[in-house]
């Protein structure tokens, strides 16, 4: 007979790279077994803690009530709710959502098990908004415009969006065999946040990556 495991985060500062990760057997839609692995990994908690972090966040003061968009088994969630009064998540997959609300009862953070292109949530509502390497889940560019025009929607006024998603390469299509993976051009990203209503909208690429910042007016 199965029995249900406890879900847990990489133990340790990061745990060992080879750590099981967190719920990811649970994840889908689809992702191949390699990704899986790698989002709930002790590697990707370290990666996210060191580098892509501090390279999203910069020293942007967030504010008091913040949302996170698709934060899948909750790695930057980790890091966030220890930087942060107030954090929501949102994340589409069911058991994922389950999961990490349950790794997250007691703490700061609530899970919310929704759709990031048709939130739950009141206009104007949170002091700031992120996503992490997840825009390229969302199957299409129409579903991903509807992403950034709810993002928009429930933020306060002065609020800002930033976030990061990956480039194109090689490597990132063998990870994605049999994903979902629609890439975001940086090259056009900025214009699709404007259409989306967002001002000042800054996109920067780096390594296998882009990143950006994008203001709701007030
Ligand atoms: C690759 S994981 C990234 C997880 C986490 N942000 C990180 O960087 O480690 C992408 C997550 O986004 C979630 N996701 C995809 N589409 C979504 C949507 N429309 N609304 C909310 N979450 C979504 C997926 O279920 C998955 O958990």
């Amino acid at each position: 007979m199965k029995t249900a495991r406890t879900p847990r985060a990489p133990a340790g500062k990061y745990a060992k790279s080879r750590q099981a990760p967190v719920t990811l057997r649970w994840y889908h839609p689809p992702m191949n077994r390699y990704h899986r692995y790698y989002c709930g990994s002790a590697k990707w908690a370290k990666r996210l803690d060191e580098s892509v972090v501090p390279w999203v966040l910069r020293d942007y003061d967030l504010g008091p009530d913040v949302l996170e968009i698709g934060p899948g088994p909750g790695l930057v969630t980790d890091i966030l709710r220890q930087r942060l009064p107030a954090l929501t998540a949102i994340e589409i997959d069911g058991r994922l959502a389950a999961s990490l609300a349950a790794r997250m009862q007691g703490t700061n953070v609530t899970v919310v098990h929704g759709d990031g292109a048709a939130m739950p949530f009141e206009d104007g509502r949170f002091s700031s908004a992120l996503s992490m390497a997840m825009l390229h889940h969302v199957p299409s560019a129409e579903l991903q415009d509807r992403l950034l025009a709810e993002t928009f929607r429930v933020l306060k006024p002065g609020a800002s969006f930033v976030g990061m998603d990956s480039t194109v390469s090689l490597r990132f299509r063998l990870y994605h065999l049999f994903d979902t993976m629609v890439l975001a051009d940086p090259n056009t990203f900025a214009a699709r946040l404007e259409r989306a209503g967002f001002a000042d909208v800054a996109v920067r690429e780096g390594k296998g990556a882009f990143r950006w910042k994008a203001t709701k007016p007030a």
